[in-house]
């Protein structure tokens, strides 16, 4: 995992020596007409940094867009060797996302230039309240750190060893601190889900995936099992075996526990993740145009072990449980075919339509299990449709929920993460829609709503307990690289699943 050196300093800019630092402006103009040049304004107080950037501000040539980036080589009067001015767009749309991106936009303004070390300095103003910018910039900065190109055999490793946060002298150092903390726990989980969902399935078996779950849960102290074939036929998940069945690498079931010491009750979370380390689709086998991107079809249950990964560090006060379910599914002799009947863990009967849709199947019986083990509150996250991403794009994930006041909780932690998820419908129609003939219900509802006829799947395991699923379809690769982010994996959803988890 990258190992970024952070530290938060609350020195004055002008005399920190630094390969790099980096300072944030926004654009104030806020006429629209064809004459109105941008009005950048840098958002650091320092008069020596100011005089430093006066010059290029008044130049008309930077216009503080979001993420643009403007370099000068040994600044007069301060001690670091270039200043970066990054934008952060209109000044009265920036927000702490902004932050989070700018941070990222540095680090990656840094790392092919061989630029190892730097500090950015955190904007001071209204409207970008200090600590929750912090957090924004830690998290951006091990975002934009990350590159997806681990098994290049002239890999360089340009990642930046050591980012400095540099907060003004006035402010609340104790909050600061705390979030900063916060920040580089947050931002490293995020990083470790991305290299789980970067791994190719050759090399990110279910079993290796359960390996380093288990890995990973030892160091940061949380209980954990990782079951297989044996457990599968035990519990009678004969929805998630349907799939597993097809395949030469046996299933892994992964079980990862935080037990708060002293909390006896209140809920129980259950976090339930898709772990398809690749899908053909089966014998419904999908196009070989782009199959090569379903190695990312675990992004769900890698999301899951991110966030218990903070959830360890972090330790809030709520028992939480993750389940994820880990099998590839492929076209075989054994592999299950369309028609198939098979009855789930919870006893419902599945008729199989399409052995492509293989995500829903695993999560049935991630969903009975998690409440088995004492879940009172259910989220998944799963690459679940291609409809989804039709529907919101590679803007928005998907968000679907049985309970109002559970997906409240979940809305408002999305103001803390930064991530974008939209809220899609349930309803008793698209129920209607996967009926089956011979048994309770279908794997697919044809090609209207399916990213509606996908939940209203789940929603049939979760039964009465409030539930929310996410699909993540659209937002677990990025397609194209942007200033503060690889194109590859982005570990979407792990801030957010522990934001929520965090408003238990
Ligand atoms: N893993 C796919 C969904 C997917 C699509 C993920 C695009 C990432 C990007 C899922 O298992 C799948 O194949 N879904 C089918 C369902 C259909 C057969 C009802 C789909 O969306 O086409
Ligand atoms: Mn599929
Ligand atoms: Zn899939």
């Amino acid at each position: 995992m990258s190992t970024m050196r952070t530290e938060l300093s609350f020195a004055n800019l002008a005399g920190i020596e630094t390969e790099l630092l980096a300072v944030v402006a926004t654009d104030t103009q806020t006429a629209k007409g064809s004459d109105a040049r941008p009005a950048p304004v840098l958002l650091t107080a320092e008069r020596a940094v100011q005089s430093a950037a006066a010059a290029v501000l008044a130049s008309g040539e930077f216009k503080a867009g979001a993420n643009e980036a403007v370099l000068l080589h040994a600044p007069a009067g301060l001690k670091a060797k270039r200043l970066l001015i990054v934008g952060l767009g209109k000044q009265a749309k920036a927000t702490v996302d902004s932050v989070r991106s700018a941070a990222g936009t540095a680090v990656r303004f840094a790392k092919p230039r061989g630029i190892r070390e730097l500090v950015f300095a955190l904007p001071d103003a209204d409207g970008l309240p200090a600590a929750p910018s912090t957090l924004g910039a830690v998290e951006g900065a091990f975002v934009g750190d990350f590159d997806p190109d681990t098994y290049r055999s002239d890999r360089k490793d340009q990642s930046v060893q050591s980012f400095t946060l540099a907060a003004p002298t006035a402010a609340d150092k104790a909050a600061l601190k705390a979030a900063f903390a916060e920040g580089v726990i947050i931002g490293e989980s995020q990083n470790f889900t991305r290299e789980l969902v970067n791994e190719p399935g050759n090399k990110l078996t279910p079993t290796i995936l359960g390996q380093r779950a288990a890995e990973m849960a030892s160091e940061v102290g949380l209980g954990w099992e990782v079951h297989s074939t044996e457990k599968l036929h035990e519990l009678k998940m004969g929805a998630f075996w349907s799939v597993a069945q097809g395949s030469a690498e046996p299933p892994a079931l992964i079980v990862l526990r935080y037990e708060p010491e002293g909390v006896k009750d209140g809920p129980v979370l259950g976090l339930v993740g898709k772990g398809i380390t690749f899908d053909s689709g089966g014998i419904s086998l999908k196009p070989g145009e782009n199959m090569e991107k379903m190695k990312y079809d675990m992004a769900g249950g890698a999301a899951m072990i991110g966030a218990m990964r903070a959830i360890a560090l972090l330790k809030p006060r709520v028992r939480v449980i993750a389940v994820v379910c880990a099998t590839e599914n492929m076209p075989d002799g054994k592999a299950q075919k369309p028609g198939d009947v098979q009855i789930a863990m919870s006893g419902k009967s599945i008729e199989i339509i399409n052995t492509d849709a293989e995500g829903r199947l695993v999560l049935a019986d991630g969903l009975s299990y998690a409440k088995q083990l004492g879940a009172t509150h259910l989220i998944d996250a799963a690459t679940l449709t291609g409809a989804c991403v039709v529907a919101l794009g590679m803007i928005n994930a998907g968000a679907f929920s049985n309970d109002d006041a559970t997906f409240e909780k979940f809305n408002a932690a999305l103001a803390t993460s930064g991530e974008k998820f939209w809220r899609l419908p349930l309803g008793d129609e698209y129920a209607e829609m996967i009926k089956s003939d011979i048994g309770d219900i279908k794997n697919t509802g044809g090609r209207w709503g399916g990213a509606s006829t996908a939940a209203e799947f789940l929603k049939v395991f979760a039964e009465d307990t409030p539930w929310i699923h996410l699909d993540i379809a659209g937002m677990a690769w990025v397609e194209d690289s942007k200033p503060y982010i690889a194109k590859g994996p982005s570990g979407v959803g792990v801030r957010s699943i522990l934001e929520w988890v965090r408003s238990y």
